[in-house]
């Protein structure tokens, strides 16, 4: 059995605007994962899905329809084989789980989608650069989410803090300094793929208005991986804050956020800001270590569903992950 993990993320700074080729920071966060295991089945099988925690097991050609609840799943394990040069379906099962929470902002379909791309690709026998799985979980993120910038993927795939602008290779970013999130989950499910719609709508409307706020955005992201760089962990609650208040601008906040934000200011976070889409799902707060579990306790009395504390720092030394991403970006 090959088995291949991986972990949910979140955007640090530059959610929406991203969408629109404003630059966005976002981290991998390994106290949540998703889990691909691939096996050998009996000739004649064909490839058998099971999602255990969603109670469904299924031929995977029989999922390959819009509406069958596993068909992001299913639509990428044939992106996969297609990439790996496998015709038709082999005699494969195939077993999922998460433990990512889905529609709350740190990337439940993506690090799904990655760990089953990992697992089939290691277990035919042709590992894939993160390159390759990011753009092949990009094809399941369009499924999920309509028009993805294309953050969650990259930031997944490297499993590295990333500087992400839609287009471009990813830059992998420098931390100066380490620092904490207590992240703060409202307990409300909210569509992605709605919320970003939403303000699409709004854009088209008002143009002039959005491309400002973008813009906006934009320089608190550069600015952000200025302070990251240097270690500047003031400046960078600053910047969180200033990012909520154009996210509020966006109208992409609600009541719920507000008060995990607002909790966790009072509680002595540096900054606190909404993560992700938006309308519910998670938010993040910039805290010290030895603050950390009282901002996670705050959150916690003021009604977060789930607390998840995390260190976020530059990638491994050693001639290893860094060195083989720049690697690869250059070979392509
Ligand atoms: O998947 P979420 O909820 O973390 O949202 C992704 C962030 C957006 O900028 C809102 C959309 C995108 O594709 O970048």
């Amino acid at each position: 059995m090959t088995t291949a993990r991986a972990p949910g993320k979140v955007i640090l700074f530059g959610e929406h605007a991203v969408v629109y080729g404003r630059p966005a920071l976002a981290a991998p966060v390994t106290q949540v994962r998703a889990t691909a295991s691939v096996e050998d089945a009996p000739t004649g099988r064909g490839l058998c899905i099971d999602a255990a925690d969603l109670c469904l097991r299924r031929q995977v050609q029989q999922a390959l329809t819009p509406d069958d609840p596993l068909y992001a799943i299913a639509t990428t394990v044939r992106h996969t084989l297609d990439a790996l040069g496998v015709a038709g379906w082999p005699d494969l099962a195939l077993s999922v789980s998460s433990s990512v929470p889905m529609g709350r902002g740190l990337g439940s379909g993506a690090a799904l989608a990655t760990a089953i791309v990992r697992a089939l690709a290691q277990h035919l026998g042709h590992p894939l650069q993160a390159q390759e799985i990011s753009d092949l979980v990009y094809q399941t993120e369009v499924i999920h989410h309509g028009t993805p910038s294309g953050i969650d993927n990259a930031v997944i795939a490297f499993e590295q803090p990333v500087y992400f602008v839609k287009g471009q290779p990813i830059q992998v970013l420098q931390v100066g300094r380490p620092f904490w999130l207590a992240i703060g989950d409202t307990g409300i499910a909210s569509p992605t793929r709605d919320v970003v719609g939403d303000v699409r709508r709004r854009w088209q409307q008002e143009p002039a208005k959005y491309e400002d706020l973008f813009d906006r955005i934009g320089a608190i992201a550069v600015s952000a991986r200025d302070a990251l760089a240097s270690g500047q962990i003031a400046k960078l609650g600053r910047l969180m804050d200033e990012n909520q208040a154009l996210l509020e601008r966006l109208d992409v906040s609600c009541p719920e956020l507000d008060g995990l934000i607002q909790a966790a200011r009072q509680a002595g976070a540096t900054g606190a800001k909404l993560c992700g889409a938006g309308r519910g799902g998670n938010m993040i707060a910039l805290v010290a270590e030895e603050n950390a579990e009282s901002v996670a306790a705050a959150l916690r009395q003021a009604s977060a569903a789930n607390v998840i504390v995390t260190e976020v720092k530059s990638p491994r030394p050693l001639r290893s992950r860094q060195q083989r991403i720049s690697n690869e970006r250059s070979d392509s």
